[in-house]
């Protein structure tokens, strides 16, 4: 049997091999995906290698240091996906991506190895969340890695939570999904899916 990255079963060792499990299961050849923070890359290229050369791909990132490290581990990875990165908040996703998209994937904080200062915010998370709402296409999904431990982080997942658990059931499904044996300030992952 050939192993495909659907049949690959990562460690699930914290929020991030959780959420690439999700984003496997949900993202396919051909699709358009967004990463909201696309920082060091890694997430970059799981879509980029999953939707493949047929495939759309739209990251952002606020520093140029993510950028030009995302660009280098897609070069390196040899990626045949359209991606388009932009130096910019993902707040602005409306004006750059054209619906529909079947993944949106937020991976929240800061840049591992960079400058701790430089986070997501409340409002401008927030802001990215309502407009990715618009552009997913029904079945579509947003996974959001939240991490309430660091200074700032605890007010981020009090405002997106609050307003993720205004989303009506019947067009959203709203997931969140966190380790029971970590301290409760450790980052989890909340999953919304459009409804069919
Ligand atoms: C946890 S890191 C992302 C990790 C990344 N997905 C990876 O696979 O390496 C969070 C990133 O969000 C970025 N960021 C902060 N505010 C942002 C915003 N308004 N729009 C887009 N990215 C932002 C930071 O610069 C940082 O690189």
């Amino acid at each position: 049997m050939n192993l495909t990255p659907a049949h690959d079963t990562p460690q699930l060792r914290g929020p991030v091999p959780l959420s690439h499990l999700l984003i496997r299961q949900f993202t396919g050849s051909g699709d358009h995906v967004v990463d909201a923070t696309c920082g060091n890359g890694h997430d970059t290229l799981l879509l980029a290698e999953l939707i493949g050369s047929q495939g759309r791909l739209w990251a952002f990132d606020i520093q140029q240091k993510a950028v030009d490290a995302t660009a280098a581990r897609l070069a390196e990875a040899g990626c045949t996906a359209a991606v388009e990165i932009i130096r910019g908040g993902h707040e602005t996703m409306a004006q750059h991506c054209s619906g529909p998209v079947k993944a949106v994937v937020f991976n929240l904080g800061y840049l591992p190895g960079g400058d701790h200062a430089l986070v997501t915010l409340p409002e401008s998370t927030l802001a990215a969340l309502e407009q990715s709402y618009a552009i997913l296409q029904p079945g579509g999904i947003v996974v959001i890695t939240l991490y309430p431990g660091h200074e700032g982080g605890a007010q981020e997942r009090t405002l997106l939570e609050a307003r993720l658990a205004q989303l009506p059931a019947a067009g959203f499904h709203v997931w969140r999904m966190g380790q029971i044996n970590v301290p409760a300030t450790a980052p989890y992952v909340v999953l919304v899916q459009k409804a069919l």
